[in-house]
């Protein structure tokens, strides 16, 4: 049990941060006693302290100092303000988790001013109902039992993979934007159905239904999908002759893609981002 016996601070509960206070409270892995929330807005302390029973502030620095592991679950462009904030209750025992996106570790380490673990994460929005895929990587000076607490945490909200800090951008354009490229395909799926002649509440519930059964599928079965997908094209049948159509209407390098173009404004972002908050930085430090 990584997480057992330590305190947890989440900083900003927003979407995410309370879509993993309601994971790790649901599961169990934390006693709510031993989380504490902040943010700035008082609905959204409210919110966690009502639903969870967590204790809740907006004093960021008093958080920090009262627990072992802190989350960053503010957005990108809050961060230098927040990490500014931070730095001076962080202490080197403790172990930093951030789910901002575009944020590199190394940067985090610098604005904290110390070597401190850092592990960085990129959920998707499905941590809302528990089936997120979670990617996390360590920082330099995280070790195998900083990532152990992470899959802990992530775990109460769905899958996590472990990848190198690099990969993190093609991580963004897969399953961090994937939710919108398979809405899109779901979307699609319905107005096909409507064009055939069902109604559209029928038609969208079998699309997306179609959709999780697959996914489930692939990932129970453990079987390529290729091999899946031979099981239900029967010759002359109805299945090989839809995806005939998908493939010479393109549909494969469409996503493929589709995912080279996010991971690609990913790393635009992320460049953005991390120019803005070293300028933030530079100029705190001439003022
Ligand atoms: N949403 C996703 O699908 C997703 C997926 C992967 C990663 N992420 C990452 O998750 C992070 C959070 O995203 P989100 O969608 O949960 O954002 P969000 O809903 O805007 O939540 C952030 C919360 O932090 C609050 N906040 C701002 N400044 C603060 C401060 N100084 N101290 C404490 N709290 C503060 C915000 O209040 P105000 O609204 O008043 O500023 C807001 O309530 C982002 O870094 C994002 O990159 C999100």
């Amino acid at each position: 049990m990584p997480l057992q016996g330590k305190r947890l601070a989440i900083i900003g509960a927003g979407k995410m941060g309370q879509a993993l206070l309601g994971g790790l409270v649901s599961a169990q892995l934390l006693p709510p006693e031993a989380i504490v929330v902040t943010d700035v807005r008082p609905e959204a302390r409210q919110e966690a302290k009502r639903k969870w029973g967590v204790a809740a502030s907006a004093d960021n620095s008093n958080a920090v100092e009262r627990s072992d592991v802190v989350m960053l679950c503010v957005k990108p462009q809050t961060s230098g303000k927040v990490l500014a904030e931070l730095a001076p209750s962080i202490r080197r025992d403790h172990l930093v988790v951030s789910i901002m996106a575009g944020i590199p570790t190394d940067l985090i380490v610098e604005h904290l001013g110390q070597p401190i673990a850092v592990v960085r994460a990129m959920p998707n929005i499905a941590a809302l109902v528990g089936e997120a895929v979670t990617a996390i990587a360590g920082g330099r000076y995280a070790s195998r039992e900083d990532l152990r607490v992470a899959q802990a945490i992530f775990g109460a909200v769905g899958k996590v993979e472990v990848v190198d800090e690099p990969l993190m951008d093609a991580v963004t354009g897969l399953s961090g934007s994937g939710p919108a490229f398979v809405y899109t395909i779901i979307e699609a799926l319905t107005e096909g159905g409507v064009m055939m002649g069902l109604s559209r509440e029928i038609s969208a519930r079998l699309a997306a239904q179609t959709v999780l059964g697959a996914a489930k599928m692939v990932r129970e079965t453990r079987l390529h999908p290729a091999i899946l997908r031979d099981q239900v094209t029967t010759p002359a049948g109805t299945a090989i002759a839809g995806v005939y159509s998908l493939e010479s209407d393109g549909l494969r390098p469409m996503l493929i893609n589709a995912v080279r173009q996010a991971t690609r404004r990913s790393g635009e972002l992320s460049q953005m981002l991390q120019s803005q908050v070293e300028n933030g930085k530079r100029s705190e430090e001439a003022a």
